[in-house]
């Protein structure tokens, strides 16, 4: 049930070592002396308009891509039009269309809702725009050329699998007691981050390594509209006080990300519980600095930086009328076409290596002296 991409007819994500090239006119391999006939033969000016539609600030991610776009994009000789749609879909809607009418060559979208865009990313490409998925896949369109990602369900499997070390580290001899939080049902991510963890998470509540004392498990109970941290709270509030008391002790959560992470460890502070394990990811300083405290137990590492800059090289291929670099053509079934992909590795991070993890990354590591 849980064994598969949401949106993936394809099982299993088949990540090449080594790096291929797609032809984008129809998905043909193609060699460095061939790289695919008429798609080379485009390319578009230097100082070319380039787009970049981002979600809402959900997370601090998000900011951060703002200004490595703004700063990578001019410094490699394009004009930036970097853009949130903090009100919703319907503004980035608008946002996507204008871009195209301002003459946009490439678009770069991280969806609030990757479900909602398919007119837009269509009129996109009828203008003869690329369009490049970052972060979180378009759905249901043909019309999305590139997707550009940290895969969402190895990073649900990674937080699995670290919430069942977690607890084995932290609290004693089986059975446990745990909740789940997903993150927003609109976001295309959601739904993978969630079956990447239930993956490693069913087969030991199956066999009773694990509870749910709350008995939430469903996608409609768990998740958490518009990643916000208020709303774990309040719903984290609910399920402490209704179901634990005396010897149920809440030892784990699973947390999609940092900001309900954090929302998470304060509802247990609050009810007076011990701290329970939770999982998180992107390496949010709040959250770093909690593992190193020892108390939210781990993060993933999805380094902004690699995923802007592989975007943005995507840009200089496209610019010189080459092929994009991706390195894999098989995982992203997104509906209506299998997207080719450059993938990254995502990386867990706990109190043990966090230092190490974050040596190169400027920002954590003068947050963290
Ligand atoms: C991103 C996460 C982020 C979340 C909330 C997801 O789509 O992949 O990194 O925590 O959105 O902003």
């Amino acid at each position: 049930m849980f064994g598969r991409r949401s949106w993936a007819k394809a099982a299993v994500a088949a990540v090449a070592a080594a790096t291929m090239m797609l032809s984008a006119c129809g998905g043909r391999e193609a060699t460095e002396t061939d790289p695919g006939g008429e798609a080379t033969a485009g390319g578009f000016e230097t100082g070319s308009l380039i787009g970049v539609s981002l979600p809402q600030k959900t997370s601090e991610n998000w900011v951060l891509a703002e200004s490595l776009f703004n700063d990578g994009l001019t410094e490699a000789g394009y004009e930036a039009d970097v853009q949130f749609a903090n009100s919703g879909a319907s503004e980035q809607q608008n946002q996507i269309q204008s871009m195209i009418t301002k003459g946009a060559k490439v678009i770069i979208v991280g969806a609030v809702d990757g479900s909602q865009l398919g007119a837009q990313v269509q009129q996109a490409k009828d203008a003869g725009i690329t369009v490049i998925a970052y972060d979180r896949l378009l759905l249901n369109t043909a019309a999305v050329d590139y997707y550009v990602a940290f895969d969402p369900y190895k990073v649900g499997e990674l937080q699995g699998q670290a919430l069942l070390d977690g607890l084995a580290e932290r609290k004693g001899e089986a059975p446990y007691n745990i909740e789940l939080i997903a993150g927003s049902p609109d976001d295309a991510n959601t739904a993978n981050f969630f079956n990447g963890a239930m993956s490693v998470l069913q087969p030991k509540i199956d066999d009773g390594t694990l509870e749910i004392p709350s008995g939430q498990v469903a996608m409609d109970q768990v998740a958490t509209q518009g990643w916000k941290a208020e709303n774990v709270q309040r719903r984290m509030d609910t399920i402490l006080s209704g179901n634990y008391s005396g010897d149920t002790t809440l030892d784990g959560v699973l947390s999609p990300n940092d900001t309900l992470a954090r929302a998470a460890l304060t509802s247990a502070a609050s009810a007076g519980a011990d701290t329970p394990v939770v999982t998180g990811q992107d390496s949010e300083v709040e959250s770093v600095k909690s593992i190193l405290d020892g108390e939210q137990y781990m993060t993933i590492y999805k380094d902004t930086r690699e995923l802007v800059n592989q975007s943005i090289a995507m840009v200089d291929a496209l610019q010189t009328g080459a092929e994009p670099e991706i390195n894999d053509t098989e995982s992203y079934d997104n509906g209506a076409k299998v997207v080719p992909a450059y993938n990254l590795e995502p990386v867990v991070v706990t109190e043990a290596n966090a230092r190490e993890v974050y040596a190169d990354d400027p920002i954590l590591q003068s947050e963290l002296g």
